[in-house]
């Protein structure tokens, strides 16, 4: 029997988010057990089966598994098939979060691999991003026009402004890619609801208002693209980060809608949703109030300059989703759509861990204060 440590009741095998089966069902408690243990069994096979010919794909010097979900290889047909300088040669590319991690290798591989029209780089920090943009017109090839748009993502009021601005720089923006973002680390019950807003302005709001400003323009001209990075953490929630995983979550709600809806009129939306990034996003994180967090992951992550390249591919091909992540978060996706109740019982177990951290951290602080 599947009864993972951690779970204070015996493990019961339920299927679908709505809530326990009904015991008083017709049904003898044994055989309606077998059967509940049999389908879950073959959910398990399947999402295993389903991961294996996910991570049968390419790996990276960092181990991070497929940066293509086992669907997409499958439907590896039904993409474009655009080198990543044939798509954006001519274009002009505005990316946000790019004073530094994941957005400063996309904006210098970009700035290497194609001829664009013009590149915009975005973020708060004005130094960071002159610096990015030295870069960017070193590693150019040939002839390449940076411009710098400071802006805070938090202050949504003013975002519609930034955009005109983006506009008014080379008279379009041909591809947006909102990866500017924040991460988050505390207790949910510990932290103000104005940590939990500017979490949800910065990871997901921020996003909807820019692309909005953007979308007559596409539409009118039939051709336009929005990039949004979320987080493996936009399918299923870890503990101690309850902001985060709602605003990932958000973000691939509303991307999933908006490409059925403008999917026909010459707009592509992708969503990317990695796995850790060794970037500074833990170090960076918002922190809820008065906790002290176990250090972040993202130091086992993937390479920003070895996702950057794989990504732009995707874009390249017009991909509607990637999800560049290693073997567990990958897993972890799987469980929360055919096991949830495993998923929630290893969550439960990853939380009471951290709290036995967390109680470790105060006590050391304690005796050295
Ligand atoms: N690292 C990971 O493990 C990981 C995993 C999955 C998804 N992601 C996502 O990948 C994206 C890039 O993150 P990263 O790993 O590169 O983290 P990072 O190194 O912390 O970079 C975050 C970027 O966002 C900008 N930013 C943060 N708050 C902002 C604000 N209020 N206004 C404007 N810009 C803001 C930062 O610039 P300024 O400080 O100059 O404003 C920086 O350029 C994020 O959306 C993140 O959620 C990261």
């Amino acid at each position: 029997m599947l009864s993972p440590a951690g779970c204070a009741r015996p493990y019961v095998p339920v299927f679908g988010a709505g809530g326990p089966l009904s015991a008083s069902r017709a049904q003898p408690a044994g055989r309606r057990y077998a059967r509940r243990l049999r389908l879950e069994k073959a959910s398990i096979l399947a999402a295993t089966a389903a991961l294996t010919v996910g991570a049968s794909t390419k790996t990276s010097p960092r181990g991070v598994g497929s940066t293509r979900s086992s669907s997409a290889v499958a439907m590896g047909g039904i993409f474009g098939q655009a080198s990543v300088p044939d798509y954006f040669a001519g274009k002009v590319v505005w990316i946000t979060g790019a004073s530094g991690g994941f957005g400063e290798a996309l904006a210098k591989r970009l700035a290497q691999d194609a001829k664009l029209k013009g590149l915009i780089l975005s973020a708060r920090r004005q130094d960071a991003l002159e610096r990015v943009k030295e870069s960017c017109l070193k590693l150019a090839s040939g002839e390449l026009k940076v411009q710098v748009l400071p802006l805070d993502l938090a202050e949504i009021a003013t975002l519609p402004e930034a955009a005109a601005t983006a506009k008014s720089f080379f008279g379009e923006v041909g591809i947006l890619i909102n990866n500017g973002g924040i991460g988050f680390r505390g207790l949910g019950e510990e932290t103000e609801i104005e940590i939990d807003q500017m979490v949800m302005n910065v990871d997901y709001f921020s996003g909807v208002v820019l692309t909005k400003s953007l979308l007559p323009d596409w539409l009118r001209r039939g051709e336009g693209h929005v990039v949004q990075v979320s987080s493996v953490q936009g399918f299923f929630g870890l503990p101690g980060r309850t902001a985060y995983a709602a605003a990932k979550h958000a973000a691939i709600g509303f991307y999933d809608s908006l490409r059925a809806e403008v999917a026909d009129r010459g707009v592509s939306v992708t969503t990317i949703c990695p796995g850790y990034i060794a970037t500074g996003h833990s170090e960076n994180a918002a922190k809820g109030e008065g906790v002290k967090y176990p250090e972040g992951h993202t130091s086992k992550g993937v390479l920003p300059e070895v996702l950057a390249p794989e990504v732009l591919k995707g874009i390249a091909q017009k991909r509607p989703e990637m999800v560049p992540a290693a073997l567990d978060a990958r897993l972890a996706r799987q469980l929360r759509n055919c096991c949830p109740h495993l998923l929630f019982c290893i969550m439960r177990r990853r939380a009471q861990r951290e709290a036995r951290q967390r109680a470790a951290h105060q006590l050391t602080d304690k005796k050295s204060e």
